[in-house]
């Protein structure tokens, strides 16, 4: 009986998916906005934390508050073993072989800055070229054509067809002699394609070429494992996945980061310093430098834990009826256009009326407790490739239901009664 009682603490917590026990874990949920409950559909933007996490985060600053890597006492020993722990926890959340390659940072973005100006700096030269999709999101260019200007290099895009999804014929056509790096979203945030980075990883491998998995998009909705996918580089962000804010991880094959220079430097990034020469610590503290988000780092490290105890299975199914049950009630709204029909999609639908400006149907929405997100979502060339200045974005996690999708729908009616 003992045995099997303890067997059950181990199993997964739930065995068949609950989305009203679900929701009752993220306290957010059970408010009101303008005296209507919230639904919150704008979690491409950023999601809610579950109690466990919010209690993590607590625990750590009443209990634990120390700084890592650092102190001899018992306090700093706590953190740290903490922090490391969540980290071995990233590290079996993504998959990765080492937890050497699993460097905490503030988020995708700061994670794609490092590679490019460590990484780019480092092995790019006048003439190169950089390839990227016609849907990434703006910390997926900014930082390559950042490292352009620097080295003169040359950056090349991918388009996408008329559904968003890319055309891998013309990626192929862009792989060349002259292509040293290759970055692209797993997960497009303003369209909601699911992109084929592993053959596009294989296609760039056969060419000796490093790539870049942008997965801020993907880690709430898909299993991500980094060497199944075969990638160099693997960014995300906490807060998009149930985390904290201001954390992140860039995963990055030992292999490179061990050549590749540091890209800040400071405290913890060393391991002797003189006025003469400095000497960079091991892997992955030489990417560390600074006192770290301590308690963001142990909060994601209980977002994954939170995620590990349900079933993904389930999850990745809610979240598809989800999308499946929005597609067709949206679609049946008349004038109202989705953009983004790719065959494989994940957790966003993005949708204009011609007559109708995103920011005005999104102000009615919020006046019925609707969160979603209007404007150009950081992809202002995905905008541009559609014809339109801007989308409403409704945005999915595993906490939403079909009710919220109908007083999705509702609002919309009442936005389409308001303006006309
Ligand atoms: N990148 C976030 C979004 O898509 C902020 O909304």
């Amino acid at each position: 009986m003992k045995a099997a009682q303890e067997i059950s603490k181990l199993e997964p917590r739930r065995n068949r998916f609950d989305v009203e026990q679900v929701r009752k874990d993220f306290p957010i949920l059970a408010q009101k906005v303008h005296g209507k409950p919230l639904v919150y559909l704008d979690n491409g933007a950023t999601s809610q934390k579950p109690r466990a996490v919010i209690e993590v985060l607590n625990h750590y600053y009443a209990e634990q508050n120390s700084n890592i890597h650092r102190g001899v006492h018992h306090l700093s020993e706590r953190a740290t073993a903490a922090y490391e722990a969540a980290r071995e926890k990233v590290r079996r959340f993504v998959n990765a072989r080492r937890e050497q390659e699993i460097v905490f940072v503030r988020g995708t973005t700061e994670a794609i800055n490092l590679v490019a100006q460590s990484y780019g700096r480092t092995f790019l030269k006048e003439g190169d070229e950089i390839i990227i999709s016609a849907m990434e999101h703006h910390s997926n260019i900014v930082p390559w054509q950042m490292l352009c200007e620097q080295v003169h290099a040359r950056l090349r895009v991918i388009p996408m067809n008329h559904d968003g999804e890319l055309v891998i014929d013309e990626y192929r056509q862009l792989l060349n002699e002259k292509t040293k790096f290759v970055s692209v979203a797993h997960v497009s945030n303003a369209l909601g394609t699911i992109v084929p980075v592993k053959e596009m990883v294989k296609l760039a491998h056969e060419r000796g070429v490093p790539v870049l998995v942008d997965g801020a998009q993907a880690v709430p909705h898909l299993k991500v494992d980094v060497q199944d996918i075969g990638c160099d580089f693997y960014a995300f962000s906490g807060h998009k996945m149930f985390g904290p804010t201001g954390v992140g991880i860039l995963y990055g094959r030992s292999e490179l980061l061990d050549v590749m220079p540091p890209y800040q430097g400071g405290g913890d990034m060393i391991s002797l310093v003189t006025f003469e020469k400095t000497h960079y610590n091991v892997l992955p503290y030489k990417f560390e430098a600074g006192t770290p988000h301590i308690a963001g780092g142990i909060g994601l490290g209980a977002a994954i834990d939170y995620l590990a105890a349900l079933h993904w299975e389930q999850v990745s199914s809610h979240e598809d009826d989800l999308l499946a049950y929005a597609t067709g009630a949206l679609s049946d709204i008349e004038g109202l256009r989705i953009i983004g029909n790719a065959k494989e999609k994940a957790g966003v639908i993005s949708f204009v009326f011609d007559h109708l400006h995103a920011h005005d149907v999104g102000t009615i929405l919020d006046q019925e407790g609707v969160a979603v997100r209007a404007g150009h979502h950081c992809a202002m060339p995905v905008m541009q490739r559609f014809g339109v200045p801007a989308t409403t974005r409704a945005s999915f996690a595993l906490y939403n239901t079909r009710e919220e999708i109908d007083a999705l729908v509702k609002a919309v009616g009442k936005a389409l009664k308001v303006f006309g």
